[in-house]
């Protein structure tokens, strides 16, 4: 018996098989490309993914004979993402992505509607899927008025997969149209951007059952028998299947090109005026809340260019034990930030620079303010009566041992480094999909990875830590009022 993650990332696909041991067999992965027609606008032709998906699969079957005895499958996908299909399931445009700010009017008009919040428990960000399909009604009426399902990413994979028209919770949170306490679509929400429910997809939770595997891809792929396909997730809630964040106390922290704290909640505690995302888990009865930051390691690949060197070169120059902040702060906004300033436009900015200031200041400053981004999202969990116990960290900055140093610091918890292996989005899709087939319980199956390494927090740099980081909070609004 093996079980299939689909992770559908903004930058290609990867398929991971997994055996009946929970262990991964092999995997597969296919680039995907993004096009920027225009600047702030982000989007992908949803032909590339199948075409990915189909590529990746091939090589799995050509390299893994435990592709035949496939049971089930997960799909995880980049979160927010408009797929409009019309009513022949074909594809009406491209699909705008989580990162296209070209709805930004749009999200503040939804946003400041009354009740907006109170039901959807968030902020209504330009990259959501709402603001996207009012900005398609504006600018767009002829495919608007084709639109007869709008699927999110993963939930598109899973059309081609099953033939239905099927999302799970975690996903559908991003969309702003989810009541995401009820677990439901809201009639009110999806008034505010003049979308019925009959244009959304039956709602599944993420280790439940959505469909069973179409019986020509059951042939084509070589597989022996049925194969039950999963509601899937979107990538962080899957990221958190992947890592063991499921009970109250578990959290991730990702490094990547943007910055996620995630922190698994019991109960549904939005506080989106915090812009702390808070959403359905993808497992039942509960949810998930996190802070996003726009830019964390492509801070430091921005310095790295700048001086000429890899990003592994900058930091080397720093050693390993970090002393306390000095004088140099970064504001880490070179995107734009979300948590907790919910802010397009702010850009990032140095300050405290003098003629003693270095390429190792610079850096040390560079990596301390994605710290204190960091810290904003974890003092916006603790607003929301939230709390990490164990934070495992993943992603590319993780390569830095200085860097995990003060993340620990600076948020005054012990950061965890996996010991090595899988832990990831497909492999947390995988399990939902062994979930969906075998029905056993998220306790037994979503478990956290071996640790390598432990980073405690230095008792006697924390202090000068959380003097520096009042410093970078105050930075903001004045930063703020010269742009
Ligand atoms: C989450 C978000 C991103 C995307 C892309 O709100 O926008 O993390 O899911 O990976």
């Amino acid at each position: 018996m093996s079980y299939l993650g689909i992770d559908l990332g903004t930058s290609g696909l990867r398929a991971l098989l997994m055996g009946d041991d929970g262990a991964p067999i092999g995997s597969a992965e296919r680039p995907c490309g993004v096009s920027n027609p225009r600047s702030g606008w982000s989007e992908q032709d949803p032909a590339e993914w199948i075409e990915a998906l189909e590529g990746a699969v091939a090589e799995l079957a050509a390299n893994h004979l435990e592709l035949a005895g496939l049971k089930g499958i997960g799909v995880a996908g980049h979160m927010h993402g408009a797929t409009l299909l019309d009513d022949a399931d074909q594809v009406i445009r491209p699909c705008i992505l989580w990162n296209d700010t070209r709805s930004h009017e749009e999200a503040a008009g939804l946003d400041a509607m009354e009740g907006v919040r109170d039901i959807s428990g968030n902020i209504v960000f330009p990259g959501f899927t709402a603001p996207k399909l009012e900005w398609v009604r504006r600018n767009e009426p002829e495919n608007f008025d084709r639109v007869a399902k709008v699927l999110l990413p993963a939930a598109y994979m899973n059309l081609y997969l099953t033939g239905e028209h099927v999302t799970d919770m975690s996903d559908a949170a991003g969309t702003a149209w989810l009541d995401v306490g009820e677990r439901d679509w809201s009639n009110r929400l999806l008034d505010a951007s003049h979308m019925r429910r009959d244009q959304m997809p039956r709602l599944v939770e993420g280790c439940a059952q959505a469909g069973q595997l179409r019986t020509d891809l059951v042939r084509k792929w070589g597989i022996e028998g049925g194969v039950a396909v999963a509601g899937g997730a979107g990538d962080n809630a899957a990221a958190a299947c992947g890592i063991g964040a499921r009970a109250e106390g578990d959290g991730f922290l990702s490094l990547g090109t943007s910055g996620v704290l995630l922190a698994a909640r019991d109960g549904y505690a939005p506080v989106p005026e915090s812009a702390l995302h808070t959403f359905c888990h993808a497992l039942p009865g509960l949810w998930y809340q996190m802070g996003v930051m726009l830019s964390a390691t492509d801070n430091l690949n921005w310095l790295a260019k700048i001086a000429g060197v890899s990003p592994a070169e900058l930091t080397s120059g720093l050693g390993d034990e970090p002393a306390a902040p000095g004088r140099v702060r970064f504001l880490p906004y070179l995107s734009g930030e979300r948590t907790p300033h919910n802010d397009a436009a702010i850009r990032g900015s140095f300050t405290g620079l003098g003629t003693d200031t270095g390429r190792d200041e610079l850096t040390r400053a560079v990596l301390e303010g994605v710290a204190f981004g960091l810290r904003d999202s974890h003092e916006a969990l603790k607003s929301a009566g939230g709390h990490i116990d164990r934070l495992i960290a993943i992603g590319g900055g993780t390569r830095s041992d200085y860097w995990l140093r003060v993340i620990a610091n600076t948020l005054d918890v012990t950061v965890e480094l996996p010991a090595g292996g899988e832990f990831g989005a497909a492999l947390g899709a995988a399990r939902l999909g062994r979930m969906a087939t075998t029905g056993e319980s998220p306790e037994d199956v979503v478990k956290s990875p071996e640790i390598g390494l432990t980073f405690e927090p230095d008792a006697n740099l924390v202090p000068a830590f959380d003097e520096a980081y009042d410093r970078f909070r105050a930075a903001y609004p004045a930063i703020r009022g010269i742009q």
